[in-house]
């Protein structure tokens, strides 16, 4: 038998192959040189202790500056083991680390070591998937994979189909695009939808979005109709499923009817909650999905994968030719007419990793009850923290969880007048990120007296193998920032109290 290669050192050069991941002998290279970074990581993360290094950002720069040469790029290596030690400890100490429950802020998930394992392989053999002779398997898996998950979106359509992106923003795009390229000319969305759908509409050349009015973060179904009266088809409506601030899901099947009436297009951005259909339990929550043309759906969100891992279903497979592309290089025509699968049309990239990989590898070991069973418990323990701020005497809830975001308000943030309470809540989040305690999230709602916007702190909780045990610390940490902040500004001005 062959001696195993030896790790790459600075003394192996460049130029050798003990520096590739792939070919034969890859794997061995990786299972050398993967406990370096494993060891780096798992250092950095005892030396973080917390979800996020403590003293903001100039701690974290300070650190950098420490540990990092100062003119830039290195002029010469040190070698891979010592690189990936020294440099997989730093990213851990200074990482937020979504797997650690007091990360919650975002829809920022704690990605699954199945998928990363499977990612390491996916890198090491760099299929890409613009054209079939540089992902031969890969392809059909991403085929298999994509063509399940526009099944689980529309059970129901005679060909469906789905394509892979970047996530939640460039699906939204891909929701914009196809209807532009179905003659719609005015996209309408609701106040609650995501910032990447006016963006969308900018990036396309469409007029701004028409925006209809939500009450509990949901579309109101009367407001759109009023709104596209004037519109019918020209109209591609964006319903949410799963708002960013709230986690609200509009009213799909009363959505779906009107546009259905109207002859408007519709897009569900079911970013957040898409993957509730993976739930016997939870999927009629998201109830009229399979209406729309069109859907997004994050599996770097509910999905538990690393980013990116977006995809973007059509109801009808003809939709998504709207993005053919010939290149003589990719998919030449004759290249197509003798049978090799034309791949360049199936995303707005060229170069592409292939992200279904992990997806597939996932599924294939959980099932999809399996993520449904995560999808629950992440439901399950929102539910458990609301009753926890409802308990409170120092928070107030925002509304019970439709999936797994908890919005809850300081009650001292409601004693101080104007502007000055949503700067306690900002202030709050502000503490506790820099003191390296939590990372929870903001959004503003039109909680007012006059519906005006307040700020409210959110924990986004994407952790499945949490309790709401886990997040009474936390809980009684913030009212205490809150107790402090509140007692500081009394202080300095009294007029306050
Ligand atoms: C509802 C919704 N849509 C779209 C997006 C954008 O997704 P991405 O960050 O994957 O592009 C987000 C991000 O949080 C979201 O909450």
């Amino acid at each position: 038998m062959a001696d195993a290669p030896s790790a790459p050192t600075a003394s192996s050069g460049v130029a050798s192959a003990e520096w590739l991941a792939g070919g034969s002998g890859g794997a061995d290279r990786l299972a050398q040189l993967l406990p370096a970074a494993l060891r780096g990581m798992a250092a950095g993360t005892a030396e973080r202790g917390g979800p996020v290094p403590a003293g903001g950002p100039a701690a974290v720069a300070a650190t950098l500056a420490r540990t990092q040469s100062a003119d830039g790029l290195p002029r010469h290596g040190v070698g891979a083991e010592q690189a990936l030690e020294e440099l997989s400890a730093l990213l851990a100490a200074g990482s937020a680390d979504p797997a650690d429950p007091a990360c919650a802020a975002h829809l920022h998930c704690p990605p699954l070591a199945v998928s990363v394992a499977a990612d390491v392989v996916a890198a090491a053999l760099n299929p890409s998937m613009d054209s079939w002779d540089q992902a031969p398997v890969a392809s059909e898996i991403e085929r298999e994979f994509t063509t399940g998950i526009a099944r689980l979106c529309y059970p129901d359509a005679a060909r469906p189909d789905a394509v892979i992106t970047s996530g939640g923003t460039e699906s939204n795009l891909l929701g914009l695009l196809l209807a532009r390229e179905s003659a719609v000319t005015r996209p309408v969305c609701g106040a609650n939808s995501h910032h990447s759908v006016a963006r969308a509409a900018w990036l396309l050349g469409l007029p701004a979005p028409v925006v209809v009015p939500c009450v509990d973060d949901r579309m109101v179904p009367s407001a759109l109709a009023e709104a596209l009266a004037p519109l019918g088809a020209q109209a591609v409506v964006v319903a949410t499923a799963g708002t960013t601030n709230t986690g609200r899901i509009d009213p799909l099947p009363e959505i779906a009817e009107i546009c259905r009436r109207t002859g408007a297009r519709l897009h569900v951005d079911a970013a957040y909650g898409g993957l509730a259909l993976c739930s016997e339990t939870l999927r009629s929550r998201v109830a009229g999905l399979e209406l729309a043309d069109s859907v997004a759906l994050d599996l770097h969100k509910f999905g538990w994968q690393p980013v990116a891992a977006g995809v973007f279903a059509a109801r009808g497979e003809t939709d998504l030719q709207a993005l053919t592309v010939r290149a003589e290089y990719l998919n030449a025509d004759d290249d197509t007419e003798a049978g090799l699968p034309d791949l360049l049309g199936r995303s707005l990239r060229t170069s592409r990793r292939p992200d279904a990989f992990r997806m597939a590898v996932t599924l294939r070991a959980l099932g999809v009850s399996g993520i449904g069973a995560l999808v629950e418990r992440c439901c399950a323990n929102a539910s458990g923290v609301h009753v926890l701020v409802e308990d409170h005497p120092a928070l107030r809830s925002w509304g019970a969880p439709e999936l797994s975001t908890v919005v809850f308000r300081p009650v001292a943030a409601d004693e101080l007048p104007g502007t000055a309470g949503d700067d306690l809540v900002a202030q709050v989040r502000r503490t506790l990120l820099e003191g390296g305690t939590a990372v929870i999230g903001r959004g503003a709602l039109p909680t007012g007296p006059d519906g005006e916007a307040q700020l409210w702190l959110k924990l986004t909780l994407l952790h499945p193998h949490t309790t709401p045990a886990d997040y009474r610390a936390l809980l009684d940490a913030v009212a205490a920032v809150a107790a402090d902040l509140r007692t500081s500004v009394t202080r300095e001005s009294p007029v306050a109290s």
